[in-house]
């Protein structure tokens, strides 16, 4: 299995964020690029793509040595889902496999619940934006209770050691935490 495909897609990706200061036109300058990565499903490491009985598993793919960003392999078991959470940076959601379901909440007043927009789904080779200026809380579901669902994840940070936040609907209270990766490991690029 090649990894040049992602090979690729960090080099194009290091040298865009390495010269756009502008948070849109980075977004839309990396999009093609994620789109090229998310358009076949044959080049994801078997290890990277190994779901947990309980829990959703973000597995790290290439961290820039400056954490300007980071790519993640976002693996959903049946039925799993996220709390309603937060990135705090720009974020890029490709889905590789599967199809999941994203739920956007509008930023919460303390005290009262929090709105939601209306569901959407994300099917293969499609993308999804998040960022504190396009919208940054949502909850995302894995939409199949009976498969994998996979997701290529790309932040402007290193986004598991970001501290941000998960929410309470009912009462838009804030929680910190930080996310963490659930690997040790990360795939050979340059081999
Ligand atoms: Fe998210």
């Amino acid at each position: 299995m090649s990894l040049g495909k992602l090979r690729s897609f960090v080099e194009s990706v290091t040298a865009i964020v390495a010269e756009e200061r502008d948070e849109r036109a980075l977004l839309q300058r990396i999009e093609p690029h994620l789109a090229k990565l998310i358009a076949k499903d044959d080049w994801l490491p078997e290890a990277f793509t190994v779901p947990h009985p309980q829990y959703y598993q973000q597995y790290l793919l290439h961290c820039d040595p400056l954490q300007r960003f980071s790519v993640v392999s976002f693996v959903w078991g049946p039925g799993q889902k996220t709390p309603v959470h937060d990135h705090t940076v720009w974020g890029l959601i490709g889905m590789l496999r599967g199809a999941e379901i994203g739920t956007t909440y509008a930023c919460p007043s303390p005290g009262s619940p929090m709105c939601n927009g209306a569901p959407t789904r994300l099917e293969p080779g499609q993308i999804e934006l998040v960022s504190p200026t396009v919208g940054d809380i949502h909850l995302v579901e894995n939409a199949y209770d009976d498969r994998v669902s996979i997701s290529i994840h790309v932040y402007g940070a290193n986004i598991g050691a970001v501290r941000r936040h998960v929410y309470d609907v009912q009462t838009g209270a804030a929680k910190e935490f930080v996310s963490g990766f659930s690997s040790q490991v990360l795939p050979n690029i340059w081999n």
